[in-house]
């Protein structure tokens, strides 16, 4: 896009490229970092609801109220793109109130991924413009070979349907209050998941109001990491991925747990069984190294 439009994008803020916002403890991006980024050849602030990372959620609307006070005072009127990948088809069944869309002033552009919550499977995903003036004309091709005229505006041509239809027969099949429903028994599995992992005293969960069906949670009090954890669990069948978070909190890793349609109230019970065992036989291990170490270390006292 920036070869397109010849433009050189200097900074861009957001929690999912993890640029200057994400610091130990706030793993978000503040209307503060933003407002002590930006200058007069700021083209966007890229803003994310549902981070990669740790799903969690930009402070849009504060950030937006930020851009309206420099609007004003300085005059640089700076959009806003949100990267609703995740949280841009939960939010509106979730917290229809909640306001991170087209209801502010300067959020432009929103991407959202029809096969993460639009319950579709890949690829599908929109990018939606607030006003067709916000999307310049230069940037459409129309075509006319295929018979009549066609605008497009992508970054690549030939695709196949079926996401599409996949995706109009779920909208129509589930309606809100069908896809309302689904995301509510996410969201409750989600929160069932990290009250349970938050009462062993082994976890701390990082995104801890769970505003996605997101669970990402930290290790404390235990010799083993995340990694190890990971691995335990691959062998029961699970994949849980274990990360570091990006720049500025790279010395904190993580385990991710994407609630899904299909992930139950069940699948949360024997997942989280499994997580204490795998614990525990992690912790056994790390004792009989440890008796293995002191073993040694009394043999060689006596020889
Ligand atoms: C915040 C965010 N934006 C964008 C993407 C990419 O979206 P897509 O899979 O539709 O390309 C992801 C992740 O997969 C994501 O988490």
């Amino acid at each position: 896009m920036c070869k397109i439009t010849e433009t050189e994008i200097t900074k861009v803020m957001s929690s999912f490229s993890c640029i200057s916002g994400l610091k130990e403890d706030i793993y978000t991006i503040t209307a503060e970092d933003i407002k002590a980024e930006i200058d007069e050849n700021t083209i966007a602030v890229g803003a994310v609801v549902g981070t990669t990372f740790t799903g969690q959620m930009d402070p849009i609307e504060e950030i937006n109220n930020a851009l309206l006070e420099i609007k004003e005072t300085k005059g640089w009127d700076i959009p806003i793109h949100v990267d609703g990948a995740s949280g841009g088809f939960t939010l509106p069944f979730l917290y229809p109130e909640l306001k991170w869309d087209f209801r502010l002033e300067q959020v432009k552009s929103i991407n959202v991924s029809g096969h993460k919550y639009g319950l579709v499977y890949p690829g599908i995903g929109w990018l939606i413009f607030k006003d067709k003036t916000d999307l310049p004309e230069e940037l459409i091709f129309n075509i006319n070979y295929l018979g009549g005229i066609m605008p497009n505006y992508s970054l690549n041509f030939s695709k196949g349907s079926s996401t599409i239809i996949a995706q109009y027969y779920n909208l129509i099949r589930l309606g809100m209050k069908g896809y309302k429903n689904i995301m509510e028994n996410m969201q409750e599995n989600a929160h069932y998941l990290a009250s349970k992992l938050n009462g062993t005293n082994k976890f701390e969960v990082i995104n801890k109001s769970i505003i996605f069906p997101i669970v990402t949670v930290q290790l404390q009090n235990s010799d083993f990491t995340v990694f190890h954890l990971s691995e335990k669990l691959r062998q029961k069948g699970w994949i849980v991925p274990a990360y570091t978070l990006p720049a500025n909190a790279d010395d904190i890793a993580v385990l991710r747990m994407v609630v899904k349609e299909s992930f139950s109230k069940d699948m949360v019970e024997m997942l989280f069984t499994d997580i204490m065992e795998s614990i525990e036989k992690l912790e056994q291990s790390e004792e009989e190294r440890i008796k293995s170490k002191d073993k040694n270390k009394n043999a060689t006292l006596l020889y």
